[in-house]
C-alpha cells in the first residue's frame, strides 16, 4: 500500500522534473545559439530576370540564395566586436596608432576580400565602399583617443539597373557596418512598396512601422524605393510610409541603416519631390550597367564557384547570345547571366544524363559545350526573363 502511494507521487514529480530539464535545456540551447545569419533576408527569386524580392515574403526569413552566382558569404569574427573595442579603453593623447591594426581588430578585411572576389568591375562602388570603411575607421579611432563626434549618416542610395548587384552590395554593406561596431546586428530586411504601404486607411503606418522594427539593428534595403512616392494617385498613401521613414532615419538613425535602391532616373525624380528624402541620404553609389566582356567574366565566376567552366565554343556561343540579349527589353545584366547559366546547366545536365550508356568522366561532369548554351536564333527568352 506505502509502496503504491510512493509510486503514485515518484511518477509525477520524476515527470514534472523531466520537463522543468527540457524546458531549461532549450532556454539554453536558445540562449547559447550562434548570432542569427547575416542573410537574414527574403532572397530574390531565381527564376525571372526582373521581378526583385517578393514583397509579400518579406516578413519571414527566407534561406540564403542558393544555385550559380549565391549571394557572399562572409566569415564573421565572432563575438561581435564591440566588447573588445571597449575592452581597448581610451588611448592617452600621446599614442598612435596604425589603420591595419585598427582593420585587423574590426575584422573587416575578410568583408573587404568577399567584396573583391565575388564582384566583378564595380570599381566606383568598391571605391565608395572603401571610403565609407575608411570613414568609419577613422571615426572609431577618434572614438578611442575621445574625440567624441555625433555619428556619419550612413543612409544609401543605391542607383542602377536590375542585375547590377545592389542587393549583393547591400549584403556586404550590413556586413561591414556590423563588423565596424555601427551595427548591432547586421542583418539585411528587403521590402518593397507594398510591404510599407497599406491599401487602406489606417494600414500603411502600422505596416511601415513593423519593417522598420525588424530592419532594427540592420539594413532596411527598399527595392524601388521610388514607388513610394506616386504622385498622380491622391489616394496614394505611399506618402505616408515617407513621412514615418522620414523621421525613424532622423530619430533613429544610430540604431539602423536605410538604403533606398532604384532606377537612376526614377530616384532623381523621387529625391525632387522628397527633398526630405535626399537630405537624409549621405552616400550616393550608382551601380553601371555591365558590358559583355564583364557579364562573361561574372558568368565565369558564378561558374567556377560551382566547378563548371565553358568550353570555347561555348564561351562564343555566350558572348553571341549575351549581345543578343543585351539589346533585348528586360534584359537584367548579371541575374540574366546567372539564369542562361541556370539553363545551361540542365541541359548540360538533360545532354548527359539523355545518353544513358556512354561513359562520362569528371571533365565531361564539368563542361558546358556550346550545344548547352541557348543559340541565338532561338533565343525566344522565357517570359519575364
Ligand atoms: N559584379 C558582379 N560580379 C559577380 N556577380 C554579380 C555581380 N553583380 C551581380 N552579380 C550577381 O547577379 C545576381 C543579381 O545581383 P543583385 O545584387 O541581386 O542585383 P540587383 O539587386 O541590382 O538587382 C546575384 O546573383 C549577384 O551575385
Ligand atoms: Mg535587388
Amino acid at each position: 500500500m506505502k509502496g503504491g502511494i510512493a509510486i503514485a507521487i515518484a511518477v509525477p514529480l520524476a515527470m514534472l522534473a523531466g520537463t522543468a530539464f527540457m524546458l531549461w535545456w532549450r532556454r539554453n540551447q536558445n540562449e547559447y545559439a550562434p548570432p542569427r545569419p547575416v542573410l537574414g533576408t527574403t532572397s530574390p527569386p531565381q527564376s525571372l530576370d526582373n521581378v526583385p524580392s517578393s514583397a509579400s515574403t518579406s516578413g519571414n526569413p527566407a534561406p540564403a540564395q542558393q544555385g550559380l552566382g549565391a549571394l557572399p558569404t562572409i566569415q564573421r569574427a565572432s563575438p561581435p566586436d564591440r566588447r573588445a573595442a571597449r575592452k581597448r579603453g581610451l588611448l592617452p593623447p600621446e599614442a598612435v596608432i596604425t589603420f591595419a591594426e585598427e582593420r585587423k581588430a574590426a575584422a573587416i578585411d575578410e568583408v573587404f576580400a568577399a567584396l573583391e572576389r565575388e564582384l566583378v568591375g564595380l570599381v566606383p562602388v568598391k571605391k565608395q565602399v572603401e571610403e565609407i570603411g575608411s570613414l568609419l575607421l577613422v571615426d572609431r579611432a577618434r572614438q578611442r583617443f575621445g574625440l567624441m563626434a555625433p555619428r556619419p549618416n550612413l543612409h544609401m542610395c543605391f542607383t542602377g539597373a536590375p542585375g547590377t548587384g545592389k542587393t549583393t552590395v547591400g549584403l556586404l554593406m550590413a556586413s561591414l557596418l556590423h563588423q565596424l561596431g555601427y551595427l548591432e546586428q547586421g542583418h539585411l530586411v528587403h521590402a518593397m512598396r507594398n510591404d510599407l504601404v497599406g491599401e487602406y486607411i489606417g494600414q500603411t503606418a502600422p505596416k511601415t512601422r513593423r519593417v522598420i522594427d525588424r530592419a532594427m539593428g540592420g539594413v532596411l534595403f527598399i527595392d524601388e524605393a521610388s514607388a513610394l512616392y506616386q504622385p498622380d494617385n491622391n489616394k496614394d498613401f505611399g506618402l505616408e510610409a515617407i513621412e514615418i521613414l522620414l523621421q525613424v532615419m532622423e530619430n533613429e538613425r544610430d540604431k539602423f541603416v536605410v538604403i533606398l535602391a532604384g532606377y537612376k532616373d526614377r530616384m532623381d525624380v523621387f529625391f525632387e519631390s522628397n527633398p526630405g528624402m535626399r537630405s537624409r541620404v549621405a552616400h550616393h553609389l550608382d551601380f553601371a550597367d555591365y558590358d559583355v566582356d564583364e557579364l562573361i567574366a561574372i558568368g565565369r565566376v558564378m561558374l567556377e564557384r560551382s566547378n563548371y567552366y565553358l568550353s570555347e565554343e561555348a564561351e562564343a556561343a555566350f558572348r553571341e547570345y549575351l549581345i543578343h540579349r543585351m539589346s533585348q527589353p528586360l534584359f537584367a545584366n548579371a541575374r540574366s547571366v546567372r539564369n542562361e547559366l541556370e539553363r545551361a546547366r540542365l541541359r548540360h545536365a538533360h545532354r548527359l544524363a539523355a545518353d544513358q550508356h556512354r561513359s562520362w568522366g569528371r571533365d565531361d561532369l564539368m563542361r558546358i559545350e556550346a550545344a548547352d548554351i541557348l543559340s541565338r536564333r532561338a533565343v525566344a527568352v522565357p517570359a519575364g526573363d
